[in-house]
C-alpha cells in the first residue's frame, strides 16, 4: 500500500542523536541492499522510481546519477543541499534535526551509485546549531561501516549560494557566485570533477525507494510528479509547520484543512522567486506540471497588499542577487526601485510596461536560476492581481481590502 509518510517516517520516532534507534527501525538496511547491487541498478531503481529534486527545479534524479555515473574519472563528488535560504523555508531544518540518519543513509547510496569516496552536506550558516548534530550523526554512521567519507561545510548566509553551482564555488573557497553553464555539474563540478548535487528531500527519499522497490515509490503521486513532498507552511495560517502530502494533492488540502487558513488572498508558493497564486487556484494540485517548485508555502490573507508583499520580495532579491551578471544585477534593482514607486503611491501605467519588459529580458538572459525567476512575483502579480496595480495609480497609497 502506498503510504503517505515516506520522508517524515522516523521523525518523531527516532532519537537523532543516538544511531541505535535508527538501527531498531530497519536504519542501513537500504545501504546493505544497495550494496549486493550493481551500482548501475541502483541508478536503475532510482529512474524507475521517478524521483524528482526536491530542491526546487524538479529534474529527474536517477538521470543526473546516470550522467556522473558515466562520466569519466575516479575523483566524483556527491554535495547534499542544505542550505536552505529561501524565503518561508525550514522543511530541510526539520529533517535534519529529526532524521539525519536516513538523509546520512542516502548520500552513502548516491555515493555508491555515481561511484564517488567524498561527499560534502552544505549547510546554511543559520543552522549552525545543528552542526555538532550533525557530526555526531555522520560519526556514529561510519562506525557502521559507510564507505563514503562525509564532511560537513557551513555556508555563510548568502542566498545564492543555494543555487548548485554558487554552493560549488563556496566549497572551493571562492566568491559565492552562480558560474557560467554548461558545463553542468555532473560532467565537470566541484575541482572541474563529476557532481552530483541533491537536496535534503530529495536524499531522503532513497533509502526507502532501494528498501521497497521503485514500484512500491511510484504508486503515488501523479503521472510526472511521484511520491510526496514535504512543505514548510507560514503566514497568515492558524497551524504553522511541516506537513508532508502525496504529490497532486490540491492545495486547498495543505494551506485550509491542515494549516487552518481563511479568507486566503493569495499563497506564495516556492519562495521569493516562486509562484503566487489567486485565492481561485486553490484546488490545484501541487504537482511540477502545475506550480510547485522548492517546498515553502507562505499564505496572505485578505488584509494583504499585493504591491507591499511583491516589493518587500523583489528588495531581497536585488538584496541577494550576487551581481556577476547585468540582467539580474540592474534589473532586480530596477524592479525594487519602481515596486517602491507604487508602495509610495507614485507607480504610473507607463511603470508597468517597464515592469513587463524587464521581466521578458530578465527570464531570458540573467545567468542562473536566481535572476531568470526573480521577475515571477511581479508577472503573477500582475496576471493575477492588476487591479491592485491599477488602483494604486489611481488613488495613490495602500491598497487594503
Ligand atoms: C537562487 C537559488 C537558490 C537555491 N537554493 C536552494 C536550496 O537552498 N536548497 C536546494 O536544495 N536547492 C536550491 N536551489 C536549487 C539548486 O540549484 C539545485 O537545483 C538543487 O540543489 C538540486 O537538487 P535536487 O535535484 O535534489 O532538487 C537553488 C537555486 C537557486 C537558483
Ligand atoms: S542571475 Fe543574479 S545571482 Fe545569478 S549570476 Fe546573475 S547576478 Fe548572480
Amino acid at each position: 500500500m502506498p503510504e503517505k509518510r515516506i520522508v517524515l517516517k522516523n521523525c518523531g520516532v527516532i532519537d537523532p542523536k543516538n544511531i541505535a534507534t535508527y538501527l531498531a527501525a530497519d536504519g542501513l538496511k537500504a545501504w546493505q541492499k544497495a550494496r549486493q547491487m550493481a551500482p548501475e541498478k541502483v541508478i536503475e531503481e532510482v529512474k524507475a522510481a521517478g524521483l524528482r529534486g526536491r530542491g526546487g527545479a524538479g529534474f529527474p534524479c536517477g538521470l543526473k546519477w546516470e550522467l556522473a555515473r558515466k562520466s569519466p574519472g575516479d575523483e566524483k563528488y556527491v554535495i547534499c543541499n542544505a542550505d536552505e535560504g529561501e524565503i518561508g523555508t525550514f522543511k530541510d531544518r526539520y529533517i535534519l534535526e529529526n532524521d539525519p540518519f536516513t538523509l546520512i543513509e542516502g548520500i552513502a547510496i548516491a555515493a555508491y551509485a555515481v561511484g564517488a569516496k567524498q561527499a560534502f552536506i552544505y549547510l546554511r550558516a543559520e543552522y549552525h546549531h545543528l552542526l555538532d548534530l550533525l557530526t555526531s550523526a555522520v560519526s556514529q554512521s561510519h562506525e557502521q561501516g559507510l564507505e563514503v567519507n562525509i564532511e560537513i561545510r557551513e555556508g555563510a548566509g548568502a542566498y545564492v549560494c543555494g543555487e548548485e553551482s554558487a554552493l560549488m564555488e563556496s566549497i572551493e573557497g571562492g566568491r559565492g557566485e552562480a558560474r557560467y553553464k554548461p558545463p553542468f555539474p555532473p560532467n565537470r563540478g566541484l575541482w572541474q570533477k563529476p557532481t552530483i548535487i541533491n537536496n535534503v528531500e530529495t536524499l531522503m527519499n532513497i533509502p526507502r525507494i532501494i528498501l521497497n522497490g521503485a514500484g512500491w515509490f511510484s504508486q503515488t503521486g501523479t503521472e510526472k510528479s511521484k511520491g510526496t513532498k514535504v512543505f514548510s507552511v507560514s503566514g497568515d495560517v492558524a497551524r504553522p509547520g511541516v506537513y508532508e502530502l502525496i504529490l497532486g494533492s490540491p492545495l486547498r488540502e495543505l494551506v485550509i484543512d491542515l494549516a487552518g487558513a481563511e479568507k486566503v488572498k493569495m499563497v506564495q508558493i516556492g519562495g521569493a522567486t516562486g509562484r503566487i497564486v489567486p485565492y481561485t487556484m486553490i484546488d490545484t494540485p501541487l504537482s511540477f506540471e502545475t506550480i510547485l517548485g522548492a517546498g515553502s508555502i507562505i499564505v496572505y490573507d485578505e488584509s494583504r497588499d499585493t504591491i507591499d508583499i511583491v516589493y518587500r520580495t523583489l528588495e531581497f532579491l536585488a538584496e541577494e542577487s550576487c551581481g556577476k551578471c547585468s540582467p539580474c544585477r540592474e534589473g532586480t534593482e530596477a524592479m525594487a526601485e519602481i515596486l517602491a514607486r507604487f508602495d509610495r503611491g507614485e507607480g504610473r501605467e507607463k511603470d508597468i510596461k517597464v515592469l513587463e519588459e524587464l521581466a521578458r529580458a530578465m527570464s531570458i538572459s540573467a545567468l542562473c536560476g536566481l535572476g531568470q525567476a526573480a521577475p515571477t512575483p511581479v508577472t503573477d502579480s500582475l496576471q493575477y492581481f492588476r487591479e491592485d496595480y491599477a488602483k494604486r495609480i489611481k488613488q495613490g497609497g495602500k491598497v487594503r481590502c
